[in-house]
């Protein structure tokens, strides 16, 4: 049976950064507090005057670069994956609007995955056992979000606003016979008895109509966070999926080359290295110049440290990540 393996990788953010200083002069936030409790420094924004984009512009801005980076061109791609919490329409979903922007040919498959910050994981292990059983040979899998036209810039909306930020990241995956190199594992878990600590209500198919004005005066349509829960229980269950998904392979920490956790909050990275005994050059970390970007984090950060030559053949490689749902997860693979 084949192994899945990342034929290329390639990510794209926004030009307009956005310093900690800068949200200071909108909402009663300030550098000292943002870098303190999270770590990050800057994030992207679309810059919505001069070049407004979405979720699908994106993401296929980041498959062209992932494409190029693979050797493989656009029509040779036959199953498409686009993670996102922020796509561009109710429907139909991105996948489909980046299949008519990247031209993959007509009648390729392309699916949406929804499931928030875990989103690239779950769209891992989807390409990954369609790659093994041989259905489909060269997966465009792809997570790109714009949350920055989804947040509150005012003192009510500061806890969230702060975190987050626009990026889309993007991974070509094949298929190799090489016993050594790919995918060993993906460990998915969920739990929606959490799905109110951390949720967008609105627009709502459970609501007639689903958009009125009362809503949006109240806020409704952006993010609420109970921000210490989620903190907790991410600070425990990424140890504990890493753990296990190793623990399936006879392998420990310490046979890590890299581990990228989803990056919500550098405390939390953080945490979860020390809980696995791992040391700093074992864990690679760039939300402080990205803030969370949900669906695009761990493929960003693993473009960046591929970039930067953090990894070579054969390397052990774990992702992790925890989100919205609550979903989290693990993946473990020979580079
Ligand atoms: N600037 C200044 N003060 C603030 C801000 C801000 N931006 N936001 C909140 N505060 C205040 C609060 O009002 C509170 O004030 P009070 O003590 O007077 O009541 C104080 O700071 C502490 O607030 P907490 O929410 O307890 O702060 P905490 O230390 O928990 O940090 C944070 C908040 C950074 C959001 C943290 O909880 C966190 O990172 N949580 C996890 C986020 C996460 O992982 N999300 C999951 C991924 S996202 C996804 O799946 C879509």
């Amino acid at each position: 049976m084949p192994s899945t393996v990342f034929l290329g990788i390639g990510h794209f953010a926004p030009d307009r950064v956005v310093t900690n200083d800068e949200l200071a002069t909108q909402m009663a936030t300030s550098d000292e507090w943002i870098q303190q409790r999270t770590g990050i420094v800057e994030r992207r924004m679309v810059d919505f005057k001069n070049a407004p984009m979405g979720a699908s512009e994106l993401g296929t801005r980041a498959a062209q670069n992932a494409l190029q980076n693979a050797g493989v061109s656009a029509q040779e791609i036959d199953f498409i994956i686009f993670c996102t919490l922020s796509p561009d329409r109710m429907f139909p979903g991105d996948g489909c609007l980046m299949q008519a922007k990247l031209d993959v040919p007509a009648g390729v498959p392309a699916l949406d995955v929804r499931n928030q910050c875990s989103g690239f994981l779950y769209g891992l292990a989807i390409a990954d056992a369609f790659i093994r059983n041989g259905t489909y040979k060269k997966v465009l899998l792809v997570g790109a979000e714009v949350h920055s036209s989804g947040l509150d810039f005012s003192d009510r909306g500061r806890d969230v606003a702060v975190i987050f930020g626009d990026a889309g990241a993007a991974a070509v995956l094949g298929a190799t016979e090489d016993a050594n190199r790919g995918v060993l594992s993906v460990e998915l878990h969920a739990d929606g008895r959490f799905a109110d600590e951390l949720t967008c209500l609105y627009p709502s198919s459970a609501e007639f109509p689903r958009l009125t004005a009362e809503r949006l005066a109240e806020g409704d349509q952006f993010p609420k966070m109970n921000g210490r829960n989620v903190f907790k229980h991410a600070s425990v269950r990424m140890p504990e999926v890493v753990q296990s998904v190793l623990a399936t392979h006879n392998l420990n920490p310490a046979d890590l080359k890299l581990l990228i956790t989803h990056q919500a909050n550098l405390r939390i990275s953080e945490m979860v290295q020390q809980r696995l005994g791992l040391s700093p050059d074992q864990v690679f970390n760039n939300i402080q110049k990205y803030g969370n970007t949900t669906a695009a984090s761990i493929p960003l950060a693993l473009s960046e440290a591929v970039a930067q030559g953090r990894l070579e053949k054969g390397d052990l490689v774990c992702f992790a990540a925890f989100g919205a749902g609550f979903t989290w997860g693990a993946a473990l693979l020979r580079w």
